[in-house]
């Protein structure tokens, strides 16, 4: 049986794939099905086996996002899940997304929890562990930054946004949304 990593946006998913992703990331993560508005912004990595997903991930634009003088556009690596562990199937999927966001010179940023920084490091992603502070999401409603205690997994690319954010520790990353974690 033929194992293959297709590409396909949010929106243009089956009803029988996008239930399979809706599942995994409720066994996994308790969260609600993903909303269209969520849909129409990924674009995901699937690891297929005829119809069966065996693991998942997605990409989101984040723009603008600004750092000191500069504005930077960054890909958020989410939804990533593999159905069975431990067999390479998250692997596969997590290094589609890197070499797709190094081919097309995007900065790639994810949120995980410390237990998986052997893993995306495994995946060829620099990690950093003390620069999530930085980074905050600011509306009228107030500051959200992430309260789960997650490091971040990253691979930069030519504007070495994270070689500068990572030089500053001190000076904020403004965010315009709170879902790249
Ligand atoms: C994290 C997750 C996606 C990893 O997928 P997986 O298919 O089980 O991992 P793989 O089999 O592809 O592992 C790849 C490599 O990472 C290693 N690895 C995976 N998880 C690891 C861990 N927690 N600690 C140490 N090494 C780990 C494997 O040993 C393997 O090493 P190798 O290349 O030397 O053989 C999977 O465990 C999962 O779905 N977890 C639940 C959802 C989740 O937490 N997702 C991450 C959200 S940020």
């Amino acid at each position: 049986m033929k194992q293959q990593i297709i590409q396909k946006r949010g929106t243009e998913l089956s009803g029988e794939e996008l239930q399979q992703i809706n599942d995994a990331i409720y066994r996994e993560f308790k969260v609600q099905p993903l909303s269209l508005e969520s849909l129409q912004k990924k674009m995901f990595f699937l690891l297929q086996e005829n119809e069966k997903i065996l693991a998942m991930g997605a990409i989101m634009k984040v723009t603008p996002v600004k750092f000191e003088n500069g504005t930077y556009t960054l890909f958020g690596i989410m939804n990533i899940i593999a159905n069975e562990k431990g067999q390479g199937y998250g692997k596969a999927v997590v290094t589609a997304i890197k070499k797709y966001l190094l081919e097309n010179d995007m900065t790639g940023i994810g949120f995980c929890m410390l237990k998986n920084k052997p893993f995306y490091e495994k995946c060829g992603f620099a990690v950093a562990e003390h620069a999530t502070h930085q980074f905050v999401h600011k509306s009228d409603n107030g500051e959200i930054r992430n309260e789960d205690g997650q490091i971040i997994f990253y691979v930069d690319s030519s504007d070495q946004f994270m070689k500068k954010v990572l030089a500053q520790p001190n000076k904020e990353v403004i965010l315009p949304t709170s879902g790249l974690w």
